[in-house]
């Protein structure tokens, strides 16, 4: 990887401490990074020494010793403070003191790591100080939320592009970064067993699940402003839907994968409100621990119709999936985590085993594809219960992952393809604004959310739209 220079602004924030520097300092020292200096910049009023040892705290936390971050800190880490209101210019100092310092040659990632409304203030502060403009390539990383409507997202992109060219822009869902979900990929794109069934012809419906045991702990103040639409719907799980509905890319590149997410995208119908189930959660217990009401958490307003659950029936009109329902739902303070794609084949069109004596309901194959908490592939079928009477039983076929040697954490995977320059895993400006087009109606007039007891699968009215007798799949 080429040297460079890696600023972070909210370098105080908790993103920072929690995934970014963990992230780094995994990559610069676990893999051949080259030479990375980290200037971190926030509001605080710190110097490189407090933040250095911030840093050295919140990398001991993160599972390292003391002993090994220590000279990494010393080395590369340095702050510079730019305090609220003011412009960047001293940053731009700082940042040439830098580079002449370490012999940088002009590389540099801004990663915003800040509250949505400091991402526009902030790229007019780098653009206008020609930070942009530098002897290297520049990357500019911004975190999720991008835009909290269709109409904010485009004006972010406009000002974006003012200062940088698209493919210098990567904007972080994270949930492409995870292993599993650009496993989605392989699975379908490394084998053939599968694609000749992956159509209308022989998928019934398809099931995607976001479940958190997580309530809004603490973040309910950002939560309100919010909700499960804003939060995941519109990102995380979009994002999914598309990798398991999208064509084969005509090449592995990002201009051909995300050409063809997009296309997914736009062939979606319009959201009809019949297609959505909003919920609320209320006081229950989730794994044994009492939950407050979703009202009663604080900075939450006592009123609060924020949804904490999402079910929403998408319909993608393409030739592919015309009358295939895509069914996605998340929420907090759910029985259990879960991440699951449950892809329902077709029952057999012709039935012979009903006059049989002994149990002989058939059951639709499904194929499970679970990303967390475990990782694996679950095919279910019917087979004959072995005896000389004639009856049908599900069994499953079963492979899961095993957890051996070090699985990247998504940061690790993403940050690395940025300092590499690779935009494949990260979402570009016409496909974010196509997601939030999509559910701009159900922003504008979201229904009132049903109240759903913490800890249990949310509210019941999402059952219905599943349709015709069918129910969630939960492995
Ligand atoms: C974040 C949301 O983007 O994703 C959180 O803001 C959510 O509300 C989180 O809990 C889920 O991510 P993960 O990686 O824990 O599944």
């Amino acid at each position: 990887m080429d040297r460079h220079l890696f600023v972070i602004f909210g370098a105080t924030g908790d993103l920072a401490k929690r995934k970014l520097l963990p992230a780094l300092y995994h990559l610069i020292t676990g893999r051949d990074l080259g030479v990375c200096v980290v200037l971190g910049v926030a509001r605080s009023d710190l110097d490189d020494a407090s933040f250095r040892d911030d840093a050295r705290q919140a990398l001991c936390d993160a599972g390292f010793s003391e002993g090994e971050v220590r000279e990494w800190c010393d080395e590369r880490l340095h702050y510079q403070q730019v305090a609220e209101g003011e412009d960047h210019a001293a940053l731009a100092d700082r940042i040439a003191d830098i580079e002449a310092t370490h012999d940088l040659p002009g590389n540099r990632v801004f990663y915003l790591a800040l509250p949505p409304s400091a991402f526009g203030p902030t790229v007019q502060g780098i653009g206008e100080q020609g930070l942009a403009e530098a002897p290297g390539w520049v990357r500019l990383v911004v975190e999720k939320p991008f835009g909290r409507d269709l109409e904010s997202a485009q004006e972010l992109n406009q000002l974006v592009h003012e200062h940088f060219d698209e493919r210098q822009v990567y904007r972080i869902d994270h949930f492409l970064g995870k292993e599993t979900v650009q496993n989605l990929l392989t699975f379908r794109f490394a084998n053939t067993t599968f694609e000749w069934l992956w159509n209308r012809d022989r998928i019934d419906q398809v099931q995607i699940t976001v479940a958190e045991q997580l309530t809004v702990e603490g973040r309910g103040g950002y939560y309100e402003q919010a909700g499960a639409v804003r939060d995941m719907v519109q990102n995380h799980l979009t994002q999914v839907l598309t990798l398991i509905a999208m064509e084969a890319p005509s090449a592995f590149d990002p201009v051909a994968i995300r050409n063809e997410k997009v296309k997914v995208l736009d062939s979606i119908r319009p959201i009809d409100p019949a297609d959505v189930v909003l919920g609320q959660y209320t006081a229950g217990e989730v794994a044994g621990e009492g939950v407050p009401d979703y009202r009663d958490e604080p900075k939450v307003d006592d009123h609060s119709t924020t949804a904490t659950y999402a079910a929403v029936r998408l319909h993608v009109d393409n030739w592919r999936w015309q009358g295939v329902p895509f069914l996605i739902r998340t929420g907090k303070a759910l029985e259990r985590k879960v991440t699951q794609i449950a892809v329902r084949f077709r029952q057999a069109p012709v039935s012979f085993f009903e006059s049989a004596p002994e149990r002989t309901e058939l059951h639709n194959d499904v194929l499970l594809i679970t990303m967390q908490p475990e990782e694996g592939f679950e095919l279910r079928l019917d087979v004959k219960v072995p005896g000389k009477r004639l009856a049908v039983r599900p069994i499953s076929l079963h492979y899961e992952y095993p957890q051996e040697g070090h699985v990247p954490e998504a940061y690790e995977t993403l940050l690395a393809d940025v300092i590499e320059g690779d935009q494949t895993l990260f979402v570009r400006a016409d496909e974010v604004e196509a997601a939030w087009r999509l559910y701009q109606p159900l922003l504008d007039a979201p229904p009132d959310p049903f109240p759903y007891p913490a800890g249990g699968w949310g509210p019941e009215a999402a059952t219905a739209l599943v349709g015709g007798g069918r129910s969630w799949i939960t492995r």
